[in-house]
């Protein structure tokens, strides 16, 4: 495996954690006597807008679909749907906003339209990471040369531009403030308390 395909892979992986997580919380929010610490629900919220969708999918675009676009044009169809996807992943993260506003608002309701956004999103997010692994990482391996993967390490790994390399760090800094800010044993943040 080469080292762009590591990145790609490990970013998946670390978008996966905070997916499942977000899920596993909505679950426990669904206790009306819980009050849950919604700064845990606004870092992971923003994780997503900042680092799958501002960050890994326009690098995605960018760099390797392009790339594979030039020397497979026949993936041309399946980049077309991924670059669809990615569309569709931001108007889905609009709605996470959204719902958690609401559910913040008026708590302890709206827990349901907030649960339904996130099933929705991490649904959606996991069939479009699968579909990127399943299909186009094997034709990308096929098709694409060293020289192309040397590049798409170089941009996914930051390293081209020094201001993407602190916002790489940034991302390791967030994820860590998640893991502390969630409630064990999904975290190791303090559990929620019951209201009265
Ligand atoms: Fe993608
Ligand atoms: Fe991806």
């Amino acid at each position: 495996m080469n080292n762009a395909i590591r990145i790609i892979l490990d970013e998946h992986r670390s978008i996966s954690a905070v997916l499942s997580g977000l899920k596993s919380l909505a679950q426990m929010a669904k206790d009306a006597r819980l009050r849950p610490d919604f700064k845990v629900f606004r870092a992971m919220i923003y994780y997503i807008d900042a680092f799958p969708e501002r960050m890994h999918h326009p690098k995605e675009d960018e760099h390797l679909f392009a790339r594979l676009l030039l020397r497979d044009p026949a993936s041309k169809p399946l980049i077309d749907d991924l670059q669809g996807e990615h569309r569709k992943g931001a108007k889905l993260v609009r709605d996470l906003e959204q719902t958690l506003l609401e559910f913040e608002q008026t708590w302890p309701k709206g827990i349901e339209g907030f649960a339904a956004a996130i099933d929705a999103y991490a649904r959606f997010h996991w069939q479009h990471m699968s579909r990127e692994e399943v299909d186009l990482l094997p034709r990308a391996q096929k098709a694409l040369t060293a020289e192309d993967w040397e590049a798409i390490a170089t941009a996914f790994a930051g390293n081209q531009d020094p201001i993407a390399d602190l916002r790489e760090k940034d991302f390791t800094a967030l994820f860590q403030r998640i893991v502390a800010l969630a409630p064990a044993p999904i975290g190791l943040g303090d559990r929620w308390q019951k209201t009265a």
